[in-house]
């Protein structure tokens, strides 16, 4: 099943290295992030499971839950854990879903044929609190994730989930935003009190609103 943004993400009952969840239930009124990767005890996968853990207070500090997926099994994840603590320095902080039967795989069209017949490719969804997925990104298994990346979406997900804004080209967290082409001049005046920068009548630059 394709996945668009602004679907429903669906939802699931699974094992976990963390026990069973149901999804939504598991995910609760937090934003989600669940990502694939292709297979338990190998290079690429075990670099991209510490660097989650080791950043997953900055996660927490966004309301975001961080689960993994791949196709292998619970016992087989938990095996794996011990490698990714040891080369990592980061014990597993996290769930992962056991995937052996590729429910999941499926749901979230995570397996791509042409790329390989069995293993998942590198997914990331971001979900919000309303259950709508908000984001999604493919990595082929030759490239690990860039955890900074994602976190930058996240935070520019978040500050539009509440403000008239958009975030420009290579936005970080503390650069200024776009002014939604929504907003008249009159009603930004009263919205961004900081005031704003017009450079044409559809890009205007406000200093980040809840900073
Ligand atoms: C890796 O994580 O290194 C990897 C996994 C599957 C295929 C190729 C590389």
């Amino acid at each position: 099943m394709t996945i668009r943004l602004g679907d429903v993400a669906p939802d699931f009952s699974a094992d976990t290295t963390d026990g069973p969840i149901n999804f939504h239930e598991w995910l609760g009124d937090s934003w989600g992030i669940l990502f694939s990767h292709p297979k338990d005890f190998t290079p690429v996968c075990t670099t991209e499971l510490g660097a989650f853990a080791a950043r997953k207070s900055e996660f927490d500090s966004r309301n975001t839950k961080i689960i993994g997926v791949s196709v292998d099994d619970v016992a087989s994840h938990q095996q794996w854990k011990g490698d990714i603590a040891e080369t990592q320095g980061t014990a597993l902080n996290f769930p992962i879903i056991g995937d052996e039967e590729r429910k999941v795989a499926t749901l979230y069209d995570m397996i791509h044929p042409n790329a390989n017949d069995t293993l998942t490719v590198r997914s990331v969804f971001i979900i919000g609190p309303d259950k709508k997925v908000k984001l999604t990104l493919t990595y082929p298994a030759s490239t690990g994730r860039n955890i900074d990346e994602i976190i930058r979406v996240l935070d520019s997900l978040q500050l539009v989930a509440g403000y008239s804004v958009a975030t420009p080209a290579n936005w970080q967290d503390g650069d200024e935003v776009i002014i939604a082409n929504s907003i008249t001049d009159d009603e930004a005046k009263t919205k961004f009190p900081k005031g704003f920068r017009k450079l044409k009548d559809y890009l205007r630059l406000t200093p980040q609103p809840n900073k």
